[in-house]
């Protein structure tokens, strides 16, 4: 429920507002002076103030500042008995939302006055969303850095598998969502839980050392899996190292049981290795590369996850 706060010297005003407001579901507060709205405001911390400019002891254009400093997302709407410009520019400059003057019709400030304030919440919101988004969006290119920066062969992996698989998806004519962004950019952040003397070591793994390494998919589906809003990206995570056709690890799922994301990270990933300089190997020039890709498809990889790769790498 929304709460507001009348403040005026006036009762009969803050009895005729409060009345006014109850009728339309606001939660309603009251104050007679700067002193008690204050208090007030610390108390109940409103969604919304009325705000009289006329006041003995604080004036409203006193009050105004001295909560906008402390609760910046409370609406403000100044009320004053005379209709005086530079006031009001004051009042603007100081944070209040709008103005009205006495006397005022309830229609005027319901339909005029509220919907003004709900216009610039909602641009609020908006903001506050996009803002989050880019912290989300930071956080992930975070998370990717500190797994690329743990080994120099493979610095910058992440962002170039990401950027092959939004080719792939493009290739596909399937939407690039966050989802398969994420997916891709953290798919292997499960190797932070893997020791350096596996994870760097340039001679080939024993048995042992790979069933540790295959544990990779599992750990980053626990990392990624505790963040709310990723459930799904975890997921992903966890199956990236399935094969088409059920020979993969974790669990062998196969087929349209692997989400589609986890079968274009698994061509990406692999295509990007295999055309990246490693200390035991060059890189493989691009046809034998595609020639590798095409021998797995339908084994380790989906088909037409590598039919759209080789689409886009022979496009301009
Ligand atoms: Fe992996």
């Amino acid at each position: 429920m929304i709460k507001l706060l009348v403040v005026d010297d006036q009762k009969d005003m803050r009895e005729l507002l409060k009345d006014f407001f109850k009728q339309r579901g606001y939660e309603v507060f009251l104050a007679g002076d700067g002193n008690e709205a204050l208090a007030k405001v610390e108390e109940i911390k409103p969604h919304l103030v009325f705000l009289d400019i006329g006041m003995p002891g604080l004036s409203g254009l006193e009050v105004l500042p001295m909560i906008k400093q402390k609760y910046p997302v409370t609406k403000v709407i100044m009320i004053t008995a005379f209709d005086d410009a530079q006031k009001m520019e004051q009042a603007k400059s100081l944070g209040a939302s709008d103005y009205i003057t006495k006397p005022f019709s309830f229609e005027y400030l319901h339909t005029t006055v509220l919907n003004k304030v709900y216009a610039q919440l909602f641009e609020e919101i908006i903001k506050a969303y996009e803002r989050l988004n880019q912290q989300t969006i930071q956080m992930v290119m975070a998370f990717n850095k500190a797994v690329d920066a743990r080994d120099p062969y493979t610095a910058r992996h992440s962002e170039e598998v990401c950027e092959i698989g939004k080719r792939i998806a493009e290739g596909l004519k399937i939407p690039i969502t966050q989802d398969l962004i994420f997916s891709l950019q953290l798919h292997d952040i499960g190797k932070i839980g893997i020791p350096d003397s596996i994870l760097l070591k340039p001679d080939k793994l024993t048995d042992e050392e790979l069933e540790i390494i295959k544990q990779h998919p599992r750990i980053g589906f626990e990392i990624v899996g505790v963040l709310d809003g990723f459930k799904y990206v975890a997921e992903i995570i966890y199956c990236h190292q399935e094969c088409f056709d059920g020979r993969g690890y974790p669990r062998g799922l196969k087929g349209e049981e692997i989400p589609f994301e986890a079968r274009i990270i698994a061509v990406a990933d692999t295509y990007h290795a295999m055309t990246s300089d490693r200390p035991y190997r060059k890189a493989l020039p691009l046809q034998e590369a595609i020639a590798r890709l095409k021998k797995e498809k339908g084994t380790q990889f989906d088909p037409l996850v590598v039919e759209a790769l080789i689409r886009v790498l022979s496009s301009p």
